[in-house]
């Protein structure tokens, strides 16, 4: 698919989002929020859900979580216009409870995979449980955070939640590693398109996965 064509697909994906009443979140909504980014990042995060500032603007990750995700960006001299933001819904949740199976089912059905069909995304990065849940269910993010996994084609690299980081300093030192590996595992891909996906990322400094976790499931 060309440049072009995907970024065609994805607008009009976008326009059917606007109006969408595919599930009960859609009634409390101020504004949809689809995602940011070109059609064709190479990097596609995916977070939980909108929250009030995100609802206003229509924008995801535009609060405190949104500063930390930017600064751990720009730690690797990327920043969020290129690359691709999603969340699992695209409406928040009233008072920002988790969202309901119900509606991350209905979402993804309707929005998510298609949204990563067009995208085609190098690297999907699931940000916190909830999105690795959609993504490769059983998994914990604790366990799989800063590996890669094939799904569908795709090599998918989970991460915390850049909330967890704003709470604990632990978090915070665990992302800034996983971004770090994370902009290893991009430069391969730039250096050889054709890299075969193994099961894990590149050998530097990639954290293993047994850390003594009592928070696993937290974020
Ligand atoms: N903002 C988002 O858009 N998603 C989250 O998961 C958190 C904050």
């Amino acid at each position: 698919m060309t440049t072009e064509s995907r970024q065609v697909r994805l607008d009009l994906m976008v326009s059917g989002m606007l109006s969408c009443k595919a599930c009960p979140l859609s009634s409390n909504r101020t504004n949809v929020v689809p995602g940011t980014g070109p059609a064709d990042a190479e990097i596609m995060f995916i977070g939980e859900a909108p929250g009030a500032k995100e609802d206003t603007q229509g924008e995801p990750f535009v609060g405190q979580s949104g500063k930390l995700l930017d600064a751990l960006l720009s730690s690797i001299e990327l920043d969020r216009n290129s690359v691709y933001i999603t969340n699992t819904v695209k409406c928040r949740p009233p008072n920002n409870r988790d969202p309901l199976q119900s509606e991350l089912d209905t979402c993804q059905d309707h929005w998510l995979d298609a949204q990563i069909a067009i995208i085609q995304p190098k690297i999907l990065v699931p940000l916190g449980r909830h999105a690795l849940n959609r993504i490769l269910p059983g998994t914990t993010i604790g366990q799989s955070h800063g590996k890669t996994f094939t799904k569908m084609g795709f090599t998918v690299y989970p991460i915390y939640h850049p909330a967890a980081g704003l709470r604990q300093i632990r978090y915070k030192q665990l992302l800034e590693e996983d971004f770090k590996n994370l902009n290893i595992l991009l430069k391969s891909y730039e250096k050889s398109q054709d890299v075969q996906t193994t099961s894990q990322a590149p050998k530097a400094n990639i954290p293993s996965s047994n850390e003594n976790n009592s928070q696993i499931n937290l974020f």
